[in-house]
Protein backbone atom coordinates (compact mmCIF):
# COMPACT_ATOMS: atom_id res chain seq x y z
CA UNK A 1 0.00 0.00 0.00
CA UNK A 2 1.41 3.40 -0.50
CA UNK A 3 1.28 6.61 1.69
CA UNK A 4 0.02 10.13 0.48
CA UNK A 5 0.67 12.66 3.13
CA UNK A 6 -2.80 15.07 3.47
CA UNK A 7 -1.66 17.92 4.67
CA UNK A 8 -0.57 21.39 2.91
CA UNK A 9 1.93 21.97 4.97
CA UNK A 10 5.07 22.80 3.81
CA UNK A 11 7.10 21.49 6.64
CA UNK A 12 5.63 18.18 6.85
CA UNK A 13 5.78 17.94 3.32
CA UNK A 14 9.78 18.62 3.65
CA UNK A 15 10.08 15.88 6.39
CA UNK A 16 7.82 12.71 5.28
CA UNK A 17 9.70 13.28 2.16
CA UNK A 18 12.82 13.07 4.43
CA UNK A 19 11.73 10.06 6.00
CA UNK A 20 11.25 8.44 1.82
CA UNK A 21 8.16 7.10 2.66
CA UNK A 22 5.50 9.08 0.57
CA UNK A 23 4.60 8.96 -2.62
CA UNK A 24 1.77 11.58 -2.82
CA UNK A 25 -0.02 14.31 -1.20
CA UNK A 26 -3.73 15.17 -0.88
CA UNK A 27 -4.62 18.98 0.00
CA UNK A 28 -8.28 20.03 0.03
CA UNK A 29 -9.85 23.35 0.43
CA UNK A 30 -9.82 23.26 4.42
CA UNK A 31 -6.63 22.13 4.43
CA UNK A 32 -4.80 25.07 2.26
CA UNK A 33 -6.83 27.65 4.10
CA UNK A 34 -5.09 26.87 6.99
CA UNK A 35 -1.81 27.59 6.03
CA UNK A 36 -2.61 30.66 4.08
CA UNK A 37 0.23 31.93 1.35
CA UNK A 38 0.17 31.17 -2.42
CA UNK A 39 -0.68 27.89 -2.55
CA UNK A 40 -0.20 27.28 -6.10
CA UNK A 41 3.01 27.81 -5.85
CA UNK A 42 2.95 25.73 -3.06
CA UNK A 43 1.87 22.77 -4.64
CA UNK A 44 4.31 23.13 -7.54
CA UNK A 45 6.75 23.20 -4.95
CA UNK A 46 5.27 19.56 -3.65
CA UNK A 47 4.98 18.56 -7.45
CA UNK A 48 8.76 18.96 -7.49
CA UNK A 49 9.84 17.56 -4.12
CA UNK A 50 7.45 14.45 -3.76
CA UNK A 51 7.62 13.60 -7.69
CA UNK A 52 4.41 12.04 -7.37
CA UNK A 53 0.79 12.67 -7.67
CA UNK A 54 -0.72 16.11 -5.53
CA UNK A 55 -4.29 16.48 -5.03
CA UNK A 56 -5.77 19.90 -5.48
CA UNK A 57 -9.13 20.35 -4.92
CA UNK A 58 -11.73 22.35 -7.49
CA UNK A 59 -14.11 25.01 -5.72
CA UNK A 60 -16.80 25.38 -8.32
CA UNK A 61 -19.58 23.20 -8.24
CA UNK A 62 -21.09 23.28 -11.69
CA UNK A 63 -19.13 21.29 -14.53
CA UNK A 64 -18.10 24.15 -16.84
CA UNK A 65 -16.31 26.33 -13.95
CA UNK A 66 -14.58 22.70 -12.72
CA UNK A 67 -13.43 22.12 -16.20
CA UNK A 68 -12.03 25.33 -16.83
CA UNK A 69 -10.29 25.60 -12.97
CA UNK A 70 -8.96 21.83 -13.25
CA UNK A 71 -7.29 22.79 -17.00
CA UNK A 72 -5.35 25.86 -15.43
CA UNK A 73 -4.45 23.75 -11.90
CA UNK A 74 -3.47 20.86 -14.68
CA UNK A 75 -1.11 23.07 -16.90
CA UNK A 76 1.14 23.89 -13.24
CA UNK A 77 2.77 20.67 -13.57
CA UNK A 78 2.35 16.80 -14.74
CA UNK A 79 2.21 15.57 -11.08
CA UNK A 80 -1.27 17.85 -10.43
CA UNK A 81 -3.95 15.50 -9.96
CA UNK A 82 -7.77 17.46 -9.91
CA UNK A 83 -10.07 16.64 -6.86
CA UNK A 84 -13.31 17.12 -7.58
CA UNK A 85 -16.44 15.92 -5.16
CA UNK A 86 -18.55 13.22 -6.58
CA UNK A 87 -21.56 15.13 -7.81
CA UNK A 88 -23.95 15.27 -10.97
CA UNK A 89 -21.91 17.74 -12.12
CA UNK A 90 -18.59 16.33 -11.54
CA UNK A 91 -19.06 12.38 -13.15
CA UNK A 92 -18.86 14.19 -16.94
CA UNK A 93 -15.76 16.55 -15.97
CA UNK A 94 -14.28 13.72 -15.09
CA UNK A 95 -14.99 11.33 -18.03
CA UNK A 96 -13.82 15.02 -20.27
CA UNK A 97 -10.39 15.34 -18.09
CA UNK A 98 -9.62 11.47 -18.53
CA UNK A 99 -9.65 12.28 -22.40
CA UNK A 100 -7.65 14.92 -22.30
CA UNK A 101 -5.09 12.85 -19.93
CA UNK A 102 -5.28 14.67 -16.94
CA UNK A 103 -5.64 12.58 -13.66
CA UNK A 104 -8.39 13.10 -11.40
CA UNK A 105 -9.32 11.83 -7.54
CA UNK A 106 -13.09 11.66 -7.09
CA UNK A 107 -13.20 12.82 -3.25
CA UNK A 108 -16.31 13.01 -0.44
CA UNK A 109 -16.96 9.28 -1.64
CA UNK A 110 -19.47 8.04 1.22
CA UNK A 111 -20.96 5.43 -0.34
CA UNK A 112 -19.93 2.12 -2.55
CA UNK A 113 -22.51 4.01 -5.52
CA UNK A 114 -20.82 6.75 -5.15
CA UNK A 115 -17.19 4.64 -5.79
CA UNK A 116 -19.11 3.01 -8.77
CA UNK A 117 -20.34 5.81 -10.83
CA UNK A 118 -16.64 7.36 -10.22
CA UNK A 119 -14.92 4.33 -11.56
CA UNK A 120 -17.14 4.24 -14.40
CA UNK A 121 -16.50 7.98 -15.34
CA UNK A 122 -12.99 6.72 -15.15
CA UNK A 123 -11.70 8.78 -12.26
CA UNK A 124 -7.41 8.10 -11.51
CA UNK A 125 -8.35 7.66 -7.76
CA UNK A 126 -11.45 7.44 -5.37
CA UNK A 127 -11.40 8.84 -2.01
CA UNK A 128 -13.87 7.35 0.47
CA UNK A 129 -13.64 9.52 3.63
CA UNK A 130 -13.93 6.97 6.72
CA UNK A 131 -13.17 9.31 9.78
CA UNK A 132 -15.99 10.58 8.84
CA UNK A 133 -18.04 7.55 8.73
CA UNK A 134 -17.22 6.71 11.70
CA UNK A 135 -18.19 10.38 13.41
CA UNK A 136 -21.86 9.44 11.95
CA UNK A 137 -21.73 6.37 13.86
CA UNK A 138 -21.17 4.27 10.95
CA UNK A 139 -18.12 2.07 10.29
CA UNK A 140 -15.68 3.73 7.51
CA UNK A 141 -13.60 0.32 6.84
CA UNK A 142 -16.96 -1.57 5.84
CA UNK A 143 -17.54 1.20 3.13
CA UNK A 144 -13.70 0.39 1.65
CA UNK A 145 -14.08 -3.39 2.17
CA UNK A 146 -17.18 -3.31 -0.13
CA UNK A 147 -15.55 -0.62 -2.80
CA UNK A 148 -12.15 -3.34 -2.84
CA UNK A 149 -14.58 -6.18 -3.74
CA UNK A 150 -16.57 -4.42 -6.29
CA UNK A 151 -13.43 -2.69 -8.15
CA UNK A 152 -12.04 -6.35 -7.68
CA UNK A 153 -15.12 -8.32 -9.63
CA UNK A 154 -15.10 -5.58 -12.28
CA UNK A 155 -11.48 -5.19 -12.76
CA UNK A 156 -12.30 -1.03 -12.60
CA UNK A 157 -8.48 0.10 -12.04
CA UNK A 158 -9.49 3.23 -10.14
CA UNK A 159 -7.06 3.15 -7.12
CA UNK A 160 -8.79 3.54 -3.97
CA UNK A 161 -7.31 6.33 -1.52
CA UNK A 162 -8.31 5.65 1.74
CA UNK A 163 -9.29 9.14 3.43
CA UNK A 164 -10.25 11.03 6.73
CA UNK A 165 -7.85 9.00 8.52
CA UNK A 166 -7.70 9.81 12.72
CA UNK A 167 -5.65 7.08 14.03
CA UNK A 168 -2.70 4.56 13.02
CA UNK A 169 -4.61 1.75 13.44
CA UNK A 170 -6.95 2.40 10.39
CA UNK A 171 -3.81 2.54 8.56
CA UNK A 172 -3.20 -1.03 9.24
CA UNK A 173 -6.85 -1.99 8.49
CA UNK A 174 -6.50 0.09 5.21
CA UNK A 175 -3.32 -2.14 4.28
CA UNK A 176 -5.55 -5.40 5.21
CA UNK A 177 -8.01 -4.60 3.18
CA UNK A 178 -5.71 -3.69 0.07
CA UNK A 179 -6.64 -0.69 -0.32
CA UNK A 180 -4.29 1.07 -3.13
CA UNK A 181 -3.07 4.21 -0.56
CA UNK A 182 -3.63 5.89 2.04
CA UNK A 183 -3.92 9.22 2.86
CA UNK A 184 -2.79 10.56 6.43
CA UNK A 185 -2.42 13.01 8.16
CA UNK A 186 1.52 13.78 9.75
CA UNK A 187 1.07 13.40 13.40
CA UNK A 188 -0.85 9.66 12.27
CA UNK A 189 2.55 9.30 10.76
CA UNK A 190 4.62 9.85 13.63
CA UNK A 191 2.10 7.71 15.40
CA UNK A 192 2.49 4.63 13.17
CA UNK A 193 6.49 5.08 13.61
CA UNK A 194 6.38 5.56 17.49
CA UNK A 195 6.42 2.71 19.84
CA UNK A 196 7.83 2.63 23.17
CA UNK A 197 9.04 -0.70 23.19
CA UNK A 198 11.73 0.61 20.81
CA UNK A 199 12.44 3.87 22.53
CA UNK A 200 13.23 1.48 25.57
CA UNK A 201 15.48 -0.99 23.11
CA UNK A 202 17.55 1.82 22.31
CA UNK A 203 18.23 3.06 25.46
CA UNK A 204 18.90 -0.17 27.24
CA UNK A 205 21.38 -1.04 24.21
CA UNK A 206 23.10 2.23 24.74
CA UNK A 207 23.42 1.70 28.40
CA UNK A 208 24.57 -1.83 27.89
CA UNK A 209 26.99 -0.69 25.41
CA UNK A 210 28.07 2.20 27.85
CA UNK A 211 28.62 -0.66 30.41
CA UNK A 212 30.58 -3.17 28.16
CA UNK A 213 33.68 -4.79 29.78
C1 LIG B 1 -8.61 13.56 1.82
O1 LIG B 1 -8.40 13.66 0.65
C2 LIG B 1 -9.16 14.61 2.67
O2 LIG B 1 -8.41 15.77 2.41
C3 LIG B 1 -9.02 14.34 4.14
O3 LIG B 1 -8.56 13.03 4.36
C4 LIG B 1 -10.20 14.70 4.96
O4 LIG B 1 -9.94 14.37 6.30
P1 LIG B 1 -10.84 14.91 7.52
O5 LIG B 1 -12.14 14.19 7.47
O6 LIG B 1 -10.04 14.55 8.74
O7 LIG B 1 -10.98 16.39 7.31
Amino acid sequence: MKLFLDTANQAEVEEAVKMGVISGVTTNPSLVAKEGGDYLERVTYFCNLVGGPISVEVLSTDAAGMLQEARELAKLHENIVIKLPITAESLGVIKQLREEGIKTNATLCFSANQAILAARAGATYVSPFVGRLNDIGQDGMVLIEEIRTIYRNFGYNTEIIVASIRNPRQVTEAALIGADIATIPFKVLQQMLNHPQTDLGIAKFEADWANRK
